[in-house]
């Protein structure tokens, strides 16, 4: 009997799919067909996989070409498939030529012609209307998220928006997109308005945009105030758009694995959590310039707060800070210490102060430890009161992690997520509320 093995997404199932499938039954006796599983194809950068994997597989089956189905669940996985399936023949389509030649040395390798003018990509971009994005802002973070949005099929970064109109100008050539100088104009040529622009500057952004009935996606901290927050997110309701904070982090599959283990019970119940993010700063920088947004809380105080409000909840008894400010009151370290019911937590917050930013989830049976750079999740381990019981865990963090927060943005649009689980508006309330606090601790101090 000739065995044959072929692998694929077959996403939003095709013509070209099934010719394969025929294609390679066709090749043997006995079909073997691999499906992609949801978590493979997000940690290969394939963001927009619009059907679940039943309805893959259940796809596939319906061809009735299939004598047996399996997902594919890793890199690899392939070769190993091959030897315990003792497959004779492994095919895909002629897109994949020279790729999949190292099997040769385990069985044949068949590269079927493809089927012309279809693809998943073309019927996804038929299928979802394209999302134009315009930009408010063009520093750095506004650099990084271009490339990153170029990755994410369903959305096109179409212009920018900057009262320098110069800085506008010198991003929107760089970038190959169009650069408004009247922000009505902007909107009208926007689908959803990232924002990008230094802090305080956000609330009014967001407003107006969610005014234009415009989805927003807001650079964290969305704002420093929690009635802002409030008013916005209800604006965003009443006028049935949706409104995102952008904290990488929470968006990141390593980070929502980590959640997932820790409140899996593998360390018991969670007594603390200790967040540290600090940064060497260039002195010039706004961050510790601006006398009155500046400093290392409002900064980075967003990324510490993340975990513990996942893992503790916003419902907290206490907080409490303490800094060391620069002689205009800037804080350079800042440490938040946060009291629950059944849990302490603290956020350690630096940006002329150099830590080892890690982040530590203690708990009644075993810790678990993220070291830096924490906040883009790629690796952590859960720890016992045995030093050599270790369990280790890990998942892809791609380039600057911004498309994941792109993807989860945009399927909250086309309607293929109603729930916005990763980061609560909630929770964006929450950490508004403490930024506040702390602002307004600080400037008691000052006085
Ligand atoms: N395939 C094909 N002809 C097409 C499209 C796909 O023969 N027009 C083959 C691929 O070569 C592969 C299998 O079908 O062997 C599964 O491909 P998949 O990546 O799931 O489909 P695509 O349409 O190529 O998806 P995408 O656009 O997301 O890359």
């Amino acid at each position: 009997m000739v065995k044959v093995i072929t692998y694929g997404t077959f996403d939003l199932f095709h013509e070209g799919h099934y010719n394969i499938l025929k294609r390679a039954k066709a090749l043997g006796d006995y079909l073997i067909v691999g499906v992609t599983s949801e978590e493979y194809d997000l940690t290969r950068g394939k963001l927009n996989v619009v059907d679940s994997l039943v309805t893959r597989i259940e796809n596939v089956k319906k061809t009735g070409f299939a004598d047996k189905i399996i997902v594919e669940e890793s890199q690899g996985q392939k070769f190993r498939d091959i030897k315990k399936y003792d497959v004779d023949i492994f095919t895909v389509g002629s897109d994949w030529i020279g790729v999949f030649d190292y099997l040769q040395d385990y069985c044949k390798v068949v590269y079927l012609d493809r089927t012309r003018d279809i693809s998943s990509t073309m019927l996804r971009v038929k299928e979802t209307s394209i999302q134009r994005i315009g930009i408010i802002g063009t520093g750095r973070i506004a650099n990084r998220f271009v490339p990153e949005a170029v990755l994410v099929s369903g959305v096109n970064t179409r212009c920018v928006y900057n009262p320098h109109v110069e800085s506008a100008k010198k991003f929107a050539d760089k970038w190959g997109i169009d650069a408004y100088e009247n922000i009505e104009d902007f909107f009208k040529a926007s689908d959803i308005v990232y924002i990008a622009s230094p802090h305080e500057t956000h609330y009014s952004y967001i407003k107006q945009a969610l005014a234009h009935g415009r989805h927003v996606l807001c650079e964290k901290p969305m704002c420093l105030n929690r009635e802002q927050v409030e008013e916005l997110f209800e604006l965003a309701r009443k006028k049935n758009v949706i409104l995102f904070e952008g904290i990488k982090t929470a968006y990141c599959p390593g980070f929502a694995k980590l959640l997932g283990i820790a409140c899996s019970g593998s360390i018991g119940s969670i007594r603390g959590v200790e967040a540290c993010f600090t940064k060497l700063e260039d002195t010039n920088r706004r961050e510790l310039t601006d006398i009155e947004y500046g400093g290392s809380f409002t900064e980075l105080g967003s990324y510490c707060l993340l975990p513990i409000i996942k893992l503790f909840g916003q419902e907290y008894r206490a907080v409490r800070f303490e800094s060391i400010n620069d002689e205009n009151g800037i804080d350079l370290y800042t440490k938040a210490h946060i009291q629950y019911k059944n849990g302490l937590a603290t956020a350690v917050c630096g940006l002329g102060v150099k830590s080892e930013g890690r982040l530590l989830i203690s708990g009644t049976e075993g810790y678990i430890i993220v070291e830096a750079p924490w906040w883009k999740t790629s690796y952590f381990e859960v720890h016992h009161e045995n030093p050599d019981d270790i369990e280790r865990f890990s998942d892809r963090f791609l380039g600057d992690g911004l498309r994941y927060e792109i993807c989860d943005m945009l399927s909250m649009i086309n309607g293929e997520t109603t729930k916005d689980f990763k980061l609560t508006s909630g929770e964006s309330k929450t950490m508004a509320g403490i930024m506040e606090r702390f602002l307004a601790e600080r400037d008691v101090r000052k006085t």
